[in-house]
């Protein structure tokens, strides 16, 4: 079959209307994404729409109307709410689920005893209904399982050969389908969501129930109340995991694993810092873009042959719901939760250990980056060689382990020595402590760190701590807690930082000049902040 590829002349447009009015099945534009078209009323024309597409068969239509008229005598009741609704966001990508009338065929709906009804917003698809005067039964243009088509070019690519015609009206705005609801339960239930959001409805129908569907996977067994909630559905050839985690974690995930197929299916703003190929799909914070750019996204990657792809987590507000509900879908439901990442810092004796304990009594993961370093040098280690090479084999014992005091004695007598030992141990620490972090199951990580800017790690932290104390009073717990005497806890004090080091570089200072109770509320009030602002994402 040759397909004719229309565009919104007044013939082009004639010449659809004809071709529906004959039972034909047309690629049709609308608001949210390109629809295939043929007269609902008609069974053999329905028929062949599960034809083209490959349609499982229990897998009810939408019918679309252009007008109130339209809507009596498709169905056989109207409830108020949904006449409320209607005249809020009709014509526009909202659905309504009404019992069917006979005027339809079984087929329509897949014999179930409802119909889905929505009355488009989209010039060229009002003008189709109205010139070839059909109810159009129309589900997206894709073949079944893919994504749904924002442009014609889409629809060619899928269905071309296969249908009479498209009607070319340039790219969808909206990008994502309508809004699916049915009305003929109380309080309403949300089985697909869309441009017409939850928040949107609630203003109109008070309290809606989001089906546990949109967000879940059905469990083994459970009948779908929206059929086509329960096909794979949207997905690439490659497989799709989606990353949940600040934007540095996303970014920071993304590059550790990059390697052959490795593709980052991200927002804009991501792209610049990720170091593998990258298919966007809107910009961070703006889900109109997300909604409108996913679908071609997602057919970009298999255009580029990606294989493994790490996709940006969008919010789950407005419109964000159904990017989210789509995405889900695309990835077979794979998620994945990186932790929020909390840098600890601060000179010695201003109460950092304390911090970090009370974090780790709270839930955090505690990462002990002194001890990570005692480990990297251990015997045998890569690490250890190192030092070997760059100090003396002198620092090694005869059994092969660290003299840690010989170590020290001829590394920090100068600047030089203090900073090749560093540039050569941070390195090794610097990536036990992103193992731990790709293991941890715990939402939130404490990278304990004396000398975190210093090797660089606040990088891979989503906030940066600081404790800070008077001087007088560090003075007197190092004195206490190490026993040293005055002199020597003086000259631990002078080999660090001072505190304007740490105001200029940590994105958090913590003091800890009152009692430990005080220093304790201040810890888990900042951890009670983050974790409401993780919450809100
Ligand atoms: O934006 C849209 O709605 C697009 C454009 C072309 O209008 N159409 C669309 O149709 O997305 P389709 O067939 O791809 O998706 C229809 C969805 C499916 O999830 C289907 O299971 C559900 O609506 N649905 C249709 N009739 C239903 C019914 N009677 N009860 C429950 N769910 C129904
Ligand atoms: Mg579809």
């Amino acid at each position: 079959m040759n397909t004719l590829h229309l565009h919104t002349t007044e013939d082009d447009i004639r010449t659809a209307a004809q071709l529906l009015q004959q039972g034909r099945a047309v690629g049709i534009p609308t608001e949210t994404v390109y629809g295939l078209a043929a007269d609902a009323r008609d069974p053999a024309a329905v028929a062949s729409i599960f034809e083209a597409k490959g349609r499982p068969q229990d897998n009810p239509l939408i019918v679309h109307i252009a007008s109130m008229e339209q809507l009596a005598p498709l169905v056989q009741e109207i409830p108020p709410l949904a006449r409320k609704l209607a005249k809020a966001f009709w014509p526009g990508p909202l659905t309504m689920i009404f019992r069917r009338a006979d005027t339809l065929p079984a087929s329509v709906s897949a014999g179930l005893p409802t119909v889905a009804i929505r009355m488009p917003s989209h010039p060229v698809a009002r003008k189709l209904i109205l010139r070839s005067g059909c109810p159009l039964a129309a589900p997206s243009a894709n073949t079944s399982g893919r994504p749904s088509p924002t442009t014609a070019g889409h629809v060619l690519d899928d269905l071309g050969g296969r249908i009479a015609a498209v009607v070319d009206a340039g790219p969808c705005s909206v990008g994502v389908e309508s809004t699916v609801i049915d009305v003929t339960t109380q309080p309403v239930r949300l089985y697909r969501p869309g441009a017409v959001t939850v928040e949107m409805l609630e203003t109109v129908a008070g309290p809606v129930e989001v089906s546990h569907a949109v967000t879940e996977n059905l469990a083994p067994g459970e009948k779908a109340l929206s059929p086509g909630m329960k096909y794979k559905h949207y997905a690439p050839r490659a497989a799709v995991v989606i990353i949940k985690g600040t934007p540095r974690a996303y970014v920071d995930f993304v590059n550790r694993h990059a390697g052959p197929g490795v593709t980052a299916l991200c927002f804009e703003q991501d792209a610049p810092r990720l170091r593998v190929p990258t298919v966007c799909y809107g910009s961070r914070g703006n889900d109109l873009s997300q909604a409108q750019e996913l679908f071609d996204a997602l057919r970009e990657l298999d255009r580029i042959d990606a294989r493994t792809v790490y996709a940006a987590c969008p919010h789950t507000a407005g419109v964000g719901l159904a990017v989210y509900n789509r995405l889900l879908r695309a990835a077979g439901f794979a998620v994945r939760t990186l932790p929020f990442v909390i840098g600890l810092t601060g000179p010695t004796g201003a109460g950092k250990g304390e911090v970090a304990r009370r974090l780790a009594e709270q839930g955090c993961r505690h990462v002990d980056t002194d001890r990570l370093a005692h480990q990297a040098t251990e015997p045998g280690s890569p690490c250890l060689q190192e030092l070997a090479q760059a100090f003396s084999p002198q620092i090694l014992r005869p059994d092969g382990s660290l003299d840690r005091a010989g170590l020290a004695e001829r590394a920090f007598r100068t600047e030089e020595g203090r900073r090749t030992l560093n540039a050569i141990v941070h390195p090794y620490v610097t990536e036990q402590v992103q193992n731990i972090l790709e293991q941890a199951t715990e939402p939130f990580v404490v990278i304990d760190a004396p000398l975190l800017f210093e090797a660089q790690m606040h990088r891979i932290c989503d906030v940066t701590v600081a404790v800070l104390a008077d001087a007088s009073e560090r003075r007197r717990r190092i004195r206490e807690r190490d026993h040293l005497a005055e002199e020597a806890a003086a000259l631990r004090m002078q080999a660090q930082p001072d505190d304007e080091f740490y105001l200029q570089r940590a994105d958090v200072v913590l003091r800890n000049d009152d009692t430990l109770d005080t220093l304790f509320a201040r810890t888990d009030a900042l951890l009670w902040k983050w974790q409401q602002e993780e919450e809100d994402e």
